[in-house]
């Protein structure tokens, strides 16, 4: 039995968010899905949740005038199938994931290859805060205020050579830290990977924190991407090496379903998964569905390193 003091006693209205409003209006559970819920996961310790007064953001929505998605849902139901397959058991399942000390090599077709401490890459750039939609390919949706800087930033330092015509992104493996990493079904470690030019694109961004402080581990610590444009899988956690490549890299889940996952991953509500209708998206913590933007609500920031190609092909 948990001794916690509920998170409703010590969060303030605008942060609180009941679990049980944000599974149902995630559109995640059933009725009988909820009493499973309450039955399998209640007694399960929760990450700790900071002090609201700490969190902070410069805006309550984002520039179409979104509301941020409260932190708890945030920090709260979360993709990491190194933990797990279970979005309510990552944040539990991750919080003693060690994220000191952690170095990033970032290496390849690159004139000046160099492996970067965090704490550098956190004092050499400054944390700008990025508010963002996020939209997974599961059809949820959240805004989320990262802090972050940008991918661009990071690999100017490098100097990609002209040879270097993508960039492939690898997350830690560690099957002792990891023990998702166990499981069989996944071609381990996560990676992922971007076009060059969408790799500089400004709104490509590495994130170290949300809402003020620093990222916990359910949501990538130390180092995630933030990709706005692209289903949330793009975005991957905790980065341990970029590598500048000639090559289209494969990923994770083009190795796992190729026919479900492609490369450019990019929002787009007129080509379905074949599992999901990507037309709307339940956004977490409102109660009727809204439609689903193209390119995730970015077109006139993206829609320009598309032209010409079939995105119904190229998805
Ligand atoms: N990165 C790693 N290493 N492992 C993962 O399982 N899941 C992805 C992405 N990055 C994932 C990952 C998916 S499917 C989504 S939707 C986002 O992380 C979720 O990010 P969040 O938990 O911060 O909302």
């Amino acid at each position: 039995m948990s001794t916690k003091i509920p998170s409703s006693q010590i969060t303030p209205e605008h942060i609180y968010f009941s679990r049980r409003q944000f599974l149902q209006t995630a559109g995640v559970v059933g009725a009988g899905a909820l009493i499973a819920s309450a039955c399998g996961t209640t007694n399960k310790p929760a990450a700790p949740t900071p002090d609201p007064s700490t969190l902070k953001t410069s805006k309550d929505t984002d520039e179409l005038g979104d509301k941020l998605t409260p932190y708890t849902a945030v920090t709260g139901y979360n993709n990491y199938y190194e933990f797990s397959t279970d979005k309510e058991d990552v944040a539990a399942l991750a919080q003693d994931f060690p994220t000191r000390p952690w170095t990033v090599q970032v290496s390849g077709l690159v004139n000046k290859p160099k492996t970067f401490d965090i704490d550098d890459l956190l004092k050499k750039f400054t944390q700008q805060e990025r508010i963002y939609r996020l939209r997974c390919v599961e059809a949820w949706s959240m805004v989320i205020p990262w802090q972050g800087f940008s991918l661009a930033d990071l690999l100017k330092e490098v100097e990609p050579t002209s040879e270097a015509k993508y960039v492939k992104f690898t997350s830690l493996s560690n099957k002792t830290l990891f023990p998702g990493q166990s499981a069989g079904w996944y071609t381990w470690p996560y990676v992922e990977g971007l076009r060059m030019d969408e790799a500089m694109n400004e709104l490509a961004t590495l994130a170290t924190g949300v809402y003020g402080k620093l990222l916990p581990p359910q949501n990538g610590a130390p180092l995630r991407l933030i990709v706005p444009w692209k289903y949330g899988f793009k975005s991957i956690k905790a980065i341990v090496k970029i590598e500048l490549v000639k090559d289209m890299p494969s990923s994770l889940w083009m190795a796992a379903a190729s026919n479900e996952y492609g490369f450019y991953a990019n929002v787009n509500p007129e080509v379905d998964h074949p599992r999901w209708s990507q037309g709307t998206e339940r956004r977490i913590g409102e109660l009727t569905r809204r439609r689903t933007l193209s390119f995730n609500g970015y077109t006139d920031k993206v829609a320009a390193l598309y032209q010409g190609m079939d995105l119904r092909k190229n998805f």
